[in-house]
């Protein structure tokens, strides 16, 4: 499955809730939580994947979207603040895709490092976190409601090189000005 990393707009934020609803243990931001990311472009960026179309695509499924991201821009770091993949689609590199998308935005705003937070029972997202660079630095007390839960918080350096040749072209119109 192809899928092409954009930009989230406004049209998407329903499909993006639906994903969001997959998983009852993630908090939930809700159309206006993702709308309010939508409105502040200088500190959020807001990403999707879409499925492309393809000759291994189905009928119907070009241009669903399969996951969601969101990274914090602050001054010097970046927060990744949000990452999920509906359950029919894990395991096919789409979190991965994502994630670097928001390593190479992290590199072209010249962040440092970038950080998270994930529940502690939640095993699958640690290993991919890990697989993908981060390490654990910390641990935040009942951080999470719903069920009440602490965090790990994890680390990693923001890459120092561009991603390979032919993966900038999505970042296209995507806003990543120099700082
Ligand atoms: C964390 C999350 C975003 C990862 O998304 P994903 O699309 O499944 O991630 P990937 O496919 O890139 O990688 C997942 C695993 O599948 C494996 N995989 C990928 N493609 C594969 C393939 N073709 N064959 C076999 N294994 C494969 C990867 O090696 C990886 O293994 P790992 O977890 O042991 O590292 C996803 O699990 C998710 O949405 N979870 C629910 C929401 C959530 O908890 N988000 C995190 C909040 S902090």
């Amino acid at each position: 499955m192809k899928v092409e990393i954009r930009r989230m707009l406004e049209a998407d934020v329903s499909q993006v809730i639906a994903i969001e609803n997959c998983w009852d243990y993630l908090s939930k931001w809700g159309e206006e939580g993702f709308l309010q990311v939508l409105r502040k472009p200088f500190l959020f960026c807001p990403l999707v994947a879409e499925v492309e179309s393809s000759e291994r695509t189905s009928p119907g499924e070009a241009g669903t979207l399969v996951g969601a991201a969101v990274l914090a821009l602050m001054v010097d770091h970046g927060e990744l603040c949000n990452l999920m993949v509906p359950p029919r689609y894990l395991g096919k590199r789409v979190g991965r895709q994502l994630l670097e998308q928001c390593l190479e935005v992290g590199r072209q705003r010249q962040l440092t490092r970038i950080f998270l937070e994930v529940r502690h029972s939640n095993h699958r997202a640690i290993r991919f976190y890990r697989r993908n660079g981060f390490e654990i630095v910390s641990r935040r007390r009942n951080y999470y409601r719903d069920p009440p839960e602490d965090a790990w918080v994890m680390e990693r350096e923001a890459p120092k090189d561009p991603l390979p040749k032919g993966a900038s072209r999505v970042l296209k119109g995507m806003d990543v000005l120099p700082r």
